[in-house]
């Protein structure tokens, strides 16, 4: 829908809305890991030309002391990770805050710190829950005795580093105060969320407070919450009495806006000589920072993706001084999924049966962790037809048994699913005199066709042709709903403009002319009876790798899925060709290094920061299967954000080793590691 607004340059960003008055604020990181701000000299900043104000833990206005203590900036002195926000200068043009931040001048009081992640850290616990709400641990029979008494075994551990999202428009904040409502246009993966925040933190009733977040250029999961951007320039804005746009730099999203932890994972598989599953353990190690919990549910994928009479899964944390890890997408499920992908085909190889073969073998129609039976699961329709169209049947399974000139030639195949959740949300529709229909809900789209996606369920769900029909979203004025997050987006949202229209229709045939429908999900989700609903998928790779220098390239990726109702096949096919892209980014380029003696990101930009560029993708496919699942929602929609990424950097490492021979346990698989 928005397709002509945004190739015109007439889509307007965070901080591209013209505003009178506007001012810049720039961000001031720490120089230290962990300590105390022992002064602040501002003058030098405060007399160069243009800066308004320097706000500081010392003058900057109070906010409460909630649960939100990652966002309880400009408080206190004290620091809890290098590049903390610690001042925010606030200037009549951008360059003169920037000038203004190198002026001033912060005095601290260092202590130790420990930022590195390693399996023997003395300060490994075991966390409550992990995210969203899982238990830590898991265990059902006896895994010891079932992996002792086990014919074929593999354990193995897997690392990955941290990754860092990159959405192309930066964390921005354009805030203002006025008549005492405060008005934010935020770069956001959701606007009634930070709205929620905002008051929170500020102790407003959530009506004085406006987000809005019409256009978003991308967000992959860190801008999933309020995060210290728009808590900055709100806190700017009241200080200094005029509205401020407050953007972080590329180099500035390294850090402090979350970035996927780095894990240690263990996995132990074995099976009969048929590689029919009868032991499964999976125990992870990731990390979070001194000031919130954030643990990732990295073992959370092994629970319910194969079936075993042995099974047990763990999650333990450390808490080091290091920004706090939060949301990127397919959070814990990606890096889960990297680990038990490549066990399997290690277990497939060691019990000599095709690694497609032995997924289809231990496929189960009960969800091993619930026990329940899968609304529906068709992960094995994923695999055949995928391997029909990757053409897998000719493969020989020897490493190194293919080899072009100095290219050595390997494919790799890896099982994938994600939950498909849905969320309560709000929506309203209007038929108005003319004819025409308006439909409002905060959804947001950060750049994934969302509002497309919602126009067209909009308009099946009246029975009228889509030009008839205005969608309105973005805007946390709106009736409330979630976030785009956790591929619930499209479930959620669509659920409640689906009743909202079925409610008008039946209000038009007693009343038509002007008329209102609301509706509101809150119940009917929460009386969704408890089974377990997922996605699955199947990623086919072929890579070439030089046969001297170790170099690896793609030569085609091909992923098939099963999503529930694909709403608009071209917007679908983005996410998953994107989420198939990223996975193949982190399987070679991306990886955040830390240089632990000054506790930061020694590759911040993406000239050090490798990303996968298109250049890298010479084929990428993505399919899928027709799905009818009716025990989900409304429009029948299982959420396709996430999927394309779960499993991919698995199949590329298996299709590395089938080349090679090489196993590659720690990604990223480097040239390095082949040679
Ligand atoms: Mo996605 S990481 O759930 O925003």
């Amino acid at each position: 829908m928005e397709g002509p607004e945004k190739v015109t340059g007439t889509a307007r960003y965070a901080v591209e809305y013209p505003v009178d008055g506007v001012t810049y604020g720039w961000a001031v990181p720490s120089a230290v890991v962990r300590g105390r701000i022992t002064r602040v000299d501002t003058a030098a900043a405060l007399a160069s030309p243009g800066v308004l104000a320097v706000l500081h833990h010392g003058n900057a206005p109070r906010l409460a002391p909630g649960p939100e203590r990652e966002l309880w900036l400009l408080q206190e002195p004290a620091v809890h990770y290098r590049g903390q926000y610690v001042a925010v200068v606030v200037a009549t043009s951008l360059e003169a805050a920037r000038e203004g931040a190198r002026l001033v001048r912060i005095d601290y009081d260092a202590g130790p710190h420990s930022t590195v992640l390693t399996d023997d850290h003395p300060g490994l616990y075991k966390p409550d829950h992990v995210n969203p709400s899982y238990p830590a641990d898991t265990a059902e029979g006896d895994f010891d005795a079932g992996y002792a008494a086990a014919p074929v075994r593999v354990d193995t551990t897997y690392r990955t580093p941290a990754y860092h999202n990159n959405p192309m428009e930066p964390h921005a904040t354009t805030a203002h105060w006025h008549d005492g409502r405060l008005l934010v246009h935020d770069s956001t993966q959701g606007t009634s969320s930070v709205r929620a925040t905002l008051a929170e933190l500020f102790e407003l009733p959530p009506e004085s407070i406006r987000v809005v977040a019409e256009h978003v250029g991308g967000g992959f999961g860190s801008k999933g919450y309020a995060k210290a951007p728009v808590v900055l320039a709100a806190l700017a804005a009241r200080h200094v009495d005029r509205p401020v746009r407050l953007a972080l730099t590329r180099q500035q999203l390294f850090g402090p806006i979350g970035y996927r932890t780095p894990t240690i994972q263990r996995v132990r598989l074995a099976a009969d000589t048929d590689g029919r599953l009868t032991a499964i353990c999976h125990d992870a190690i990731s990390q979070t920072s001194t000031i919130r919990e954030f643990a990732e549910q990295t073992a959370v994928y092994t629970r319910s993706m194969y079936a075993a009479p042995h099974r047990r899964t763990t999650h333990r944390l450390v808490r080091l001084d290091v920004p706090t890890p939060f949301w990127m997408r397919a959070p814990g499920e990606c890096p889960g999924a990297y680990a038990l992908e490549s066990a399997v085909d290690e277990l497939a190889i060691a019990a000599g049966i095709d690694p497609v073969e032995l997924r289809v073998r231990n496929d189960t129609a009960v969800d091993p962790d619930q026990g329940r039976p899968f609304t529906s699961r068709n992960l094995v329709g994923c695999l055949r037809e995928g391997a029909r169209r990757f053409g897998w049947a000719d493969r020989n399974p020897s490493p190194r048994s293919r080899r072009d000139g100095r290219w050595l030639i390997g494919t790799g195949v890896a099982g994938s699913s994600y939950p498909a959740r849905a969320r309560p949300s709000s929506a309203t529709a209007t038929a108005r005199p003319d004819g025409g229909f308006l439909v409002r809900i905060n959804a947001t789209d950060i750049g994934t066709g969302a509002r497309t996606a919602i126009w067209q369920v909009a308009a099946d769900a009246l029975g009228v042709p889509p030009e008839r029909v205005e969608i309105r979203i973005g805007d946390s004025d709106l009736p409330t709903a979630p976030v785009a997050g956790g591929s619930m987006g499209t479930a959620s949202w669509s659920w409640a403009v689906v009743r909202a229209c079925q409610s008008l229709r039946e209000k038009l045939r007693d009343s038509p002319g002007e008329v209102t429908a609301e509706a509101d999900t809150t119940d009917e989700v929460g009386n969704q009876p408890a089974r377990p609903r997922y996605a699955y998928g199947a990623q086919f790779v072929e890579v070439r790798v030089d046969v001297d220098t170790g170099e690896v390239r793609l030569n085609r990726m091909l992923g098939v899925f099963a999503a529930g109702r694909v709403v608009n096949p071209t917007t679908a096919r983005s996410q998953l060709i994107g989420g198939m892209t990223m996975g193949l980014s982190m399987a070679l380029h991306e990886e955040g290094l830390l240089d632990e003696r000054y506790g930061d990101w020694v590759n911040h930009d993406l000239a050090t920061y490798h990303i996968t560029g298109c250049a890298d993708v010479e084929s990428v496919e993505a399919y899928w299967l027709d799905e009818q699942d009716d025990e989900l929602n409304p429009a029948g929609v299982k959420g396709l954000g996430e999927i394309g990424i779960v499993g991919t950097a698995a199949a590329v490492a298996n299709a590395v080793h089938h080349a090679t021979g090489v196993r590659v346990r720690d990604l990223p698989i480097r040239l390095d590691k082949l040679i």
